[in-house]
């Protein structure tokens, strides 16, 4: 029987990727259209039950590209965890939110591994993708694994690999975004790296699980940062009456020492208004209390509360109250051409809106339709002259496909993210 640096080599490994979701359908069918047999562990039955119709849920994902997968059999999603005593390599990929509270949930990073543990026998490779908070790999994942008196790097091999896949990002996809790897032992990253050299370029050892779970983190925080700061420039500029999109545009121009970031209406999406928190919270039981992490944070969270702020007051320069105004919200979710809703800015600002009276309908060629509470909204179809009776067009999202020519003729434009390319007294930007 050959060990499993060879079934990698030799492309005969099975690979489990449990959860498939954003990070791990686009995983799954990578090392599938590789030519391995992958099999995908999933809890919710309706996303199983549309992957084996061929039908994808994320627009990273082709659907050419699944259903060659799907009907060739090189990836079986499935919700029984049992068919994991088939897999060589186990990557877990499973959503890693904040509590209320706002500490990390590890919860369904728990609830795979507990599974895991009932199908795990010696040989097999565990990764875990999901983002976190350094220590997590060893202090949580490594103990739980090594009850059943398995020892790691010899019985079985444990790292963290950080997902950094960038989702409608066509630039760069799977193939062409470094992995980072940090093995529990040398043996343990040296595996990983293996598995991984089979679906990626370029793949980077750090020495520890720990360091690569900071890893992740940091180019997160470097994000939220720089958001941050990009977020609280728009708030000078806009008292002092100066266009912050000229002033980044202009700043962008120097060849070294400038990365521009732009400003917008809040961060959304699973990663950049959670994983510094990991970061923040664990921090804090290490006795160092993030101040720079934290405030960039708030000032985040404080952009759609601004955005709010700008409707009701530009509509009140026009003589009309908020309540009642016929206001029209373009782009909803967190970021352009995704279908991602999850803690977009938007939903903030329709909620707020609804609350003080606005008569709201949306956009998003992404989202057709929108439950809110218990109330349903569906996506305009837009065309100049609909467009002209609302009190107030609110740009949220810049899908690319989004033809704004139609806005033209609005009564009143605030563009929150400078994708209105003409003047006019119209249009407020923030
Ligand atoms: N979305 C991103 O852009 C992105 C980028 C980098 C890293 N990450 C990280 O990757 C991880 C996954 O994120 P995502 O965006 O793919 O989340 P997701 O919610 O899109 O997908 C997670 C999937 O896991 C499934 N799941 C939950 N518990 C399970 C269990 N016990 N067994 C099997 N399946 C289970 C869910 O049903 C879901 O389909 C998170 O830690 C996230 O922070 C996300």
């Amino acid at each position: 029987m050959l060990d499993i640096k060879d079934r990698i080599i030799n492309k005969k490994a099975t690979i489990a990727v449990v959860g498939l979701g954003y990070v791990g359908l686009p995983l799954a069918v990578e090392f599938a259209k590789q030519g391995f047999k992958v099999l995908g562990v999933e809890i919710d039955d309706r996303k199983v039950a549309s992957l084996n119709r061929g039908n994808s849920y994320i627009l990273d994902v082709e659907r050419e590209d699944l259903r060659e997968v799907i009907n060739s059999a090189r990836l079986v999603p499935t919700t029984d965890y049992s068919k994991l005593k088939k897999a060589d390599a186990i990557i877990i990929c499973v959503p890693t939110p904040l509590r209320k509270t706002g500490e990390p949930d590890l919860s369904f990073v728990l609830s795979a591994v507990s599974e895991i543990k009932n199908y795990f026998n010696r040989g097999k490779a565990v990764i875990l993708e999901s983002t976190t908070y350094p220590g997590t790999t060893e202090e949580i994942i490594l103990p739980l694994l090594e009850k059943k008196g398995f020892k790691a790097g010899k019985d079985f091999y444990l790292a963290f690999s950080p997902e950094r896949v960038d989702p409608g990002n066509v630039r760069f996809k799977t193939r062409d975004i470094p992995k980072i790897i940090g093995g529990v032992t040398k043996k343990c990253a040296q595996i990983a790296g293996l598995l991984y050299k089979q679906i990626v370029e370029k793949v980077i050892f750090v020495s520890s699980p720990r360091v690569a779970e900071m890893v992740k983190l940091l180019e997160n925080s470097f994000r939220s940062v720089n958001i941050a700061l990009a977020n609280e420039t728009a708030l000078i500029c806009n008292r002092l009456g100066i266009d912050v999109w000229e002033v980044i545009s202009a700043a962008s121009t120097k060849p070294f020492g400038f990365m521009p970031f732009y400003p917008g209406p809040g961060i959304g999406g699973h990663c950049i208004p959670t994983d510094p928190m990991y970061l923040v919270w664990k921090a804090r039981l290490s006795g160092y209390e993030p101040r720079l992490i934290k405030t960039a944070q708030e000032i985040n969270s404080y952009m759609p509360h601004y955005v709010i702020d700008k409707v009701i007051s530009a509509l009140n320069l026009r003589k009309k109250t908020v309540k009642g105004a016929k206001v029209l919200v373009v782009g909803i979710t967190y970021k352009p051409d995704v279908n991602d809703l999850r803690e977009s800015p938007a939903l903030e600002i329709m909620e707020e809106l609804l609350n003080k009276g606005a008569n709201l309908s949306y956009f998003d060629p992404y989202i057709p339709e929108l439950k809110f509470g218990n109330r349903k909204f569906k996506s305009l179809k837009l065309n100049s002259v609909r467009v002209k009776d609302f009190d107030c067009v609110l740009i949220v999202t810049n899908h690319s496909r989004i033809d704004y020519s139609v806005f033209k003729n609005c009564k009143l434009i605030i563009d929150t993210r400078n994708a209105i390319p003409w003047k006019g007294k119209n249009l407020e930007k923030i």
